[in-house]
């Protein structure tokens, strides 16, 4: 919902919630406000393109097997830096390293655990399609001794907070504490976050759907089915006509879905059936996921709530339906029911 003509900060939001709804101790406070300066940070680089070193690949390649842009490794460095001094963070994990990052003897442990994909839609940096830096947070458990790779593995509902921001035609941050979603545009003359949506809901109804068409030989039939129905249109049994949208950035097309409803599906592919699918779960899926259900939406992976998947490894893929909570109900009914 729109937020009137006071302008609310991103600190000023986050003490409203730490005062309002005790949500936010000091340290998670602090968190957010690092990654929020950080991604400030990473919009200058990809706002650069051409001007500055920041496009085309790296040369190298990830845990993932996909060869590394230039910005993937640069937003890495970015979040690193800004956050292992901090004395929030035990550790971070992120798309572009294998293993975790633990925070260096020479700077205080913090409670906090920080996961993210440091560039989203990177095959759209070439091509000056937004892109996007997804993160989520979460504690680390409080019996562990050190930290190690397992304090990760805790399913969704364990998020503290979740967000990404989203460098397109605007700026903007995109965050969640478990009290709804709110949005911040970045005012460029004065680089602050400024508050311009609160409580964001999800419509429950859309007539758009967002899916990677070019795959449709390799899904399993209840996808297909939920498709072809769509594609049938007014005169097929949904009775309504849909629009179709994929922007191959998750953060753009999950904004789009934040924004003015619709629904998300990446999923299981027969080319790769031992992998649940392309998405990953902790960097990706489950961030999407808390914001999509405090915005009142929905996201499974075809069967279960992607938050309640116990995780068991950092990079583990998973299939992911979400958005307008009636047609993720839907997909997950036709898929429950072919067993
Ligand atoms: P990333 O760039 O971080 O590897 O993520 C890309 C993901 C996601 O952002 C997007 O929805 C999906 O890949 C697009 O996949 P296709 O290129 O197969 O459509
Ligand atoms: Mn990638
Ligand atoms: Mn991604
Ligand atoms: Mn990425």
């Amino acid at each position: 919902m729109s937020v009137g003509s006071k302008r609310v900060s991103l600190t000023q939001y986050l003490v409203e919630q730490q005062r309002n709804h005790g949500l936010i101790p000091s340290q998670l406070r602090l968190l957010i406000e690092v990654v929020a300066r950080a991604c400030k940070s990473i919009a200058i680089s990809v706002n650069k393109g051409a001007l500055g070193e920041v496009l085309g690949t790296a040369g190298s390649e990830n845990v993932q097997g996909e060869i590394q842009k230039k910005l993937d490794i640069i937003a890495n460095e970015v979040l690193i830096e800004a956050n292992e001094w901090g004395g929030h963070l035990a550790a971070m994990a992120s798309e572009e390293m294998e293993g975790i990052y633990v925070v260096p003897n020479r700077f205080p442990q913090g409670e906090y655990l920080l996961m993210f994909d440091p560039l989203d839609g990177s095959s759209n940096i070439d091509v000056n399609v937004s892109i996007g830096t997804i993160f989520s947070v979460l504690k680390k458990p409080g019996d562990s001794k050190g930290v190690s790779e397992d304090d990760f593995l805790q399913p969704g509902t364990a998020q503290a907070a979740a967000g990404y921001c989203v460098y397109g035609p605007q700026t903007t941050l995109v965050l969640t504490v478990g009290a709804g979603v709110a949005m911040f545009t970045l005012d460029r003359e004065q680089g602050s976050w400024v508050l311009t949506a609160d409580e964001v809901q999800v419509p429950a109804d859309t007539k758009e759907f967002a899916i990677n068409m070019s795959n449709m030989r390799h899904w399993a039939p209840p996808m297909k089915r939920y498709i072809d129905e769509c594609l049938a249109g007014k005169t097929g049994v949904r009775g309504k006509d849909f629009n179709m949208r994929w922007i191959a950035s998750m953060v753009a097309d999950v904004h789009r879905i934040l924004t003015r409803g619709g629904v998300f599906m990446y999923p299981w592919d027969q080319r790769e059936p031992e992998k649940a699918g392309k998405l990953r779960l902790m960097y990706e899926a489950n961030p999407m996921a808390f914001l999509i259900e405090q915005a009142g939406g929905a996201a499974t992976n075809g069967q279960t709530r992607i938050m309640e998947l116990q995780p068991t490894k950092l990079h583990e893929r998973v299939a992911v339906m979400l958005g307008s909570k009636h047609e993720v109900e839907r997909i997950t009914a036709y898929h429950l029911e072919a067993g």
